[in-house]
């Protein structure tokens, strides 16, 4: 039948559909799917009908137009919702649990988002990245985290969150990182963060009160730590070796006290923050043959002449001031 036709006539038919209905020819999607544009409005509904939101129109079919989410070209599913930086008041919807084709959950920088973790969260099977930071979410990090087996990041940093860290957490298989720092979190660091199911994500446990000795567990750790501020103390050396892999460790601001003079630093450690412990001996040789980018020693009880050669006279004195009895560059000599 086509065939029959002028080739002419069939462009002329198409210029008259495109003119008539532009968005059905090009349209670079489908359009959302009608459960997942009624659970949004239950979302904004839930959230106050925040002015954030404005763009989640009711009248409007397509929800995959709408701000603060991402939809599946083929399916038309949505798989991103990101609320950032909005006035936005009043708890995490248990509805976000009604999209379940969701692979990035993100609500940030929101201080007037308060309550807990909600656990509808557990229905998100296909969640990949998990933020929820620089809000006011309080009470404690949940272990029925640790059945989203498909989080590759997890970051609830930046909120009030209490109670002790969920050791479950390390049955996350996929985890490339976890962000757990400037909480309130106590307690001491769970044993299973030294042996996780999976590969061993980046771990940021800065600025809470955690306490106790870092896990023995971690004595075959290869990935980045920041264990800065908190109340943890003990001997944690285990941390280094010469085969190790890490290539950042911070374990400033807590109350370590270890010998530092026999330790070896693998070459792969370009920082190495240990200021404002109890830490003492000798600085080793060894840290001349290091790439380091950032080092800082101060504030402990360290003594003797610091090394010379390699990166470490790039460094100035406030990288080494307030120990007991150290000296040479970038210090005064030696007697
Ligand atoms: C948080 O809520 C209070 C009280 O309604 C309001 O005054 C304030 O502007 C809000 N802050 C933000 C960042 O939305
Ligand atoms: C946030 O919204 C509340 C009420 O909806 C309003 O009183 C307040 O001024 C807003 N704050 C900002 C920073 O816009
Ligand atoms: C949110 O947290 C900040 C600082 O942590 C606090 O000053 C503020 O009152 C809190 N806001 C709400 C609504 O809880
Ligand atoms: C992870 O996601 C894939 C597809 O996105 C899905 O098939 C799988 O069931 C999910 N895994 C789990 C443990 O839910
Ligand atoms: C840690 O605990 C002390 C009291 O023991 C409290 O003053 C401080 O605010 C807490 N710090 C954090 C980051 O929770
Ligand atoms: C590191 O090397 C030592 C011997 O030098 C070995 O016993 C140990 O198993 C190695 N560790 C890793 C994690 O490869
Ligand atoms: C340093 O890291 C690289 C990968 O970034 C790795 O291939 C190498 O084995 C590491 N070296 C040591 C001594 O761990
Ligand atoms: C090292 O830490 C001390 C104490 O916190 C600080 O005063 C100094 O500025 C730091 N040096 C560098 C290079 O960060």
């Amino acid at each position: 039948m086509l065939k029959s036709l002028p080739i002419s006539f069939i462009l002329f038919i198409s210029v008259i559909l495109f003119l008539l209905f532009p968005s059905q020819v090009f349209s670079a999607h489908p359009k959302c799917h009608s459960q997942d544009k009624k659970v949004l409005l239950e979302i904004k509904a839930a959230l106050n009908n925040p002015y954030h939101l404005a763009s989640w129109n009711p009248d409007d079919d397509d929800c995959c137009t709408w701000y603060c989410l991402d939809c599946d070209l083929v399916t038309g599913r949505v798989i991103a919702l990101t609320i950032f930086s909005g006035n936005i008041s009043g708890q995490i919807p248990p509805a976000v649990g009604d999209l379940p084709y969701l692979q990035n959950l993100e609500f940030r920088k929101l201080t007037n988002l308060t309550g807990q973790i909600p656990s509808a969260i557990t229905k998100l099977v296909n969640l990949r990245e998990l933020t929820l930071s620089y809000t006011n979410l309080s009470g404690p990090i949940p272990s029925f985290l640790s059945q989203l087996k498909n989080l590759t990041y997890l970051d609830l940093s930046f909120n009030d969150l209490t109670g002790s860290i969920p050791p479950s957490l390390s049955e996350l298989p996929n985890l490339d990182a976890i962000h757990l720092d400037r909480n309130q979190l106590t307690g001491s660091i769970p044993d299973s963060f030294g042996y996780w199911t999976g590969k061993t994500p980046e771990i940021f446990l800065s600025h809470n009160n955690l306490t106790g000795a870092v896990p023995a567990s971690f004595g075959r750790f290869q990935s980045m730590i920041d264990l800065s501020r908190n109340k943890l103390e003990g001997d944690p050396s285990f941390l280094f070796g010469k085969n190790r892999t890490s290539w950042y460790v911070d374990l400033s601001r807590n109350l370590f006290e270890f010998d530092v003079s026999k330790i070896e630093f693998s070459d792969n450690l370009t920082h190495l923050d240990l200021n404002h412990n109890r830490i003492f001996g000798s600085l080793p040789k060894g840290l001349t043959q290091l790439n380091l980018e950032f080092y800082n020693v101060s504030y402990n009880r360290l003594c003797g002449q610091i090394p010379q050669g390699g990166e470490l006279q790039s460094f100035d004195l406030y990288s080494y001031f307030h120990n007991r009895c150290l000296c040479g560059a970038p210090l005064p000599p030696c007697n």
